[in-house]
Parts: C-alpha cells; sequence; structure tokens
C-alpha cells in the first residue's frame, strides 16, 4: 500500500487528465461549476489540491489571482505548461503562483495572507491522511479568509458505500489504448482502500499497472460542525455528479 503522494507519483498523476476528460473538457466544467457555486466572484484564489489545474485555469481565463498547491510535480508540470500566456498581468505581477508543497504544511505556513475564494475540490479532502488533518486543513484554511471570504469544498461522501463482491469494480474510463477501473473496499468507517487498476495496450501486448492507497470516509455534517467551529457559516449544500459541495462564508 502507498500513501496518496506516492500513488499520484507511481500511477494517478500520469492518466489523471486522461480520465478526467472523459466526461468533457475539465477546464470548461471547472468554469461551469465555478459559476453555479457563485464561486467566480472573488479576485484572490487559493486553490488547494490543484492538479493539472482544471479549476486555477478557469480562473486564470477569467483575469482572477490564483495560488495553487499540490504535492504532485507531474500534474503542477501540466498546469504551468497549460497557463503560459494565462500568467501575467497588465501591472506585471503574476496572476499564478504554483506551489508544490504538502496543502495542510502551506495553509499553516501562510502567515497573514488572505484570500477571497479558498477552494479544495474533485474529493481532494478525503486524501488526507487523517481526519484530524482534515479538520486541521478545513480550520486553518478558515484563518485565511477575508471577511467576505468563501471556503468551498467537494468530495465524495463514501460513509455509506457497502458494496461486495464484484461490484467493488468500477470502470472509471477507456478508450482505444487504454482502460481504467478503480475497486473501492471498505477498512473501517473511517477508511476506505483504493486500488486503481490501469491497462494500456503497448507494441508487445497489453500490460496493467496497479496501486492503492488508503482515502478518507467522512460525512458532510462532520465537514459542517467543523467548518463552524473554525467561525465559518454554511452558504450552500448540494450533491453534484457524485460529489458533495460544501460552501461556507467567514463569519464576519
Ligand atoms: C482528486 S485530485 C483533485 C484535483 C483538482 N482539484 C480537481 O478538481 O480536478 C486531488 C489532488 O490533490 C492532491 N493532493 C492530495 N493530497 C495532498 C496533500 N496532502 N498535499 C498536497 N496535494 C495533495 C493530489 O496530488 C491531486 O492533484
Amino acid at each position: 500500500m502507498s500513501d496518496a503522494k506516492q500513488h499520484y507519483a507511481e500511477l494517478l498523476g500520469s492518466v489523471y487528465r486522461w480520465f478526467v476528460s472523459a466526461a468533457g473538457d475539465p477546464v470548461v466544467r471547472a468554469r461551469t461549476s465555478l459559476a453555479r457555486y457563485e464561486l467566480d466572484r472573488g479576485e484572490t484564489y487559493l486553490d488547494l489540491g490543484a492538479g493539472f489545474g482544471p479549476h486555477t485555469l478557469a480562473l486564470l481565463e477569467a483575469g482572477k489571482r490564483v495560488t495553487a498547491v499540490d504535492f504532485d510535480p507531474t500534474l503542477l508540470a501540466e498546469l504551468r505548461a497549460a497557463a503560459l500566456g494565462e500568467a501575467s498581468a497588465a501591472d506585471g505581477r503574476p496572476r499564478l503562483r504554483v506551489h508544490e508543497a504538502d496543502l495542510l504544511e502551506f495553509v499553516r505556513r501562510a502567515g497573514e495572507e488572505r484570500f477571497d475564494v479558498i477552494l479544495c475540490l474533485g474529493d481532494t479532502l478525503t486524501h488526507l491522511p487523517t481526519l484530524a488533518a482534515a479538520e486541521q486543513l478545513v480550520s486553518a484554511s478558515a484563518a485565511h479568509l477575508e471577511p467576505s471570504g468563501l471556503l468551498a469544498l467537494s468530495y465524495r461522501d463514501s460513509t455509506t458505500y457497502a458494496e461486495a463482491g464484484t461490484a467493488r469494480f468500477r470502470e472509471v474510463a477507456r478508450d482505444e489504448r487504454r482502460s481504467m477501473h478503480c475497486l473501492l473496499e471498505p477498512i473501517d468507517a473511517e477508511h476506505l482502500r483504493v486500488t486503481d487498476i490501469v491497462t494500456e495496450v503497448h507494441a508487445d501486448g497489453p500490460r496493467t499497472r496497479l496501486s492503492d492507497y488508503v482515502k478518507l470516509r467522512i460525512a458532510p455534517a462532520r465537514v459542517i460542525a467543523w467548518a463552524e467551529s473554525a467561525g465559518l457559516k454554511l452558504e450552500r449544500q448540494a450533491e453534484d455528479a457524485g460529489m458533495v459541495v460544501l460552501v461556507f462564508a467567514a463569519g464576519s
């Protein structure tokens, strides 16, 4: 078993953009979703777990300033390449800052910096190593919001997941040269083992790569309680494409 960082380095980072794109252009979908939840009205953004940058790129296209944080160098290299040309402003200050860092360490060390909107989207929260770390990410993020700022989280709630047998295998994406499945196995009430299975066709035939890691199972009520303890107010709660969406406002 690998931790989340190793899992991205060994397997998931190399195919992430490919399988996410199966549902349509990720930047277009990010733009639509930011507008749907009224997250497109800020000027300064922190994108926690930015990945290859679907939300960051949509925000840069809209003229925003974005700080993107992620620990996967492959995904951040994709983001930097895609952001070329979008990243500078008329005043010469770069509109994109990219940090290769652990999310919790980054927010803890962000000093006095404040953001209009902090995003932790696309199931990133469940990648943190413990529930305590997830709670700390929420509370540390709250401390870096402007007085009228917003914190938006979206993630898969797997607390009621109880599939057995072959139903534990899901097809994630496929095309003529690659397929991806995942196997989801509950470990206990708070942890789910995810095994990603990627098969690619090479000149000498198909080859399968496997890697597993453990994700957190987090009930929305838990996240809401963490956020309220950190002084945030729940503004919106929704279900969107299999994910829980929670938007909190700084309680000024
Ligand atoms: C499921 S992806 C979501 C990416 C993006 N937000 C999106 O919506 O497509 C989770 C991302 O968080 C990053 N990540 C997970 N845990 C992290 C941590 N502790 N520190 C930094 N990055 C992390 C992964 O590298 C990955 O890019």
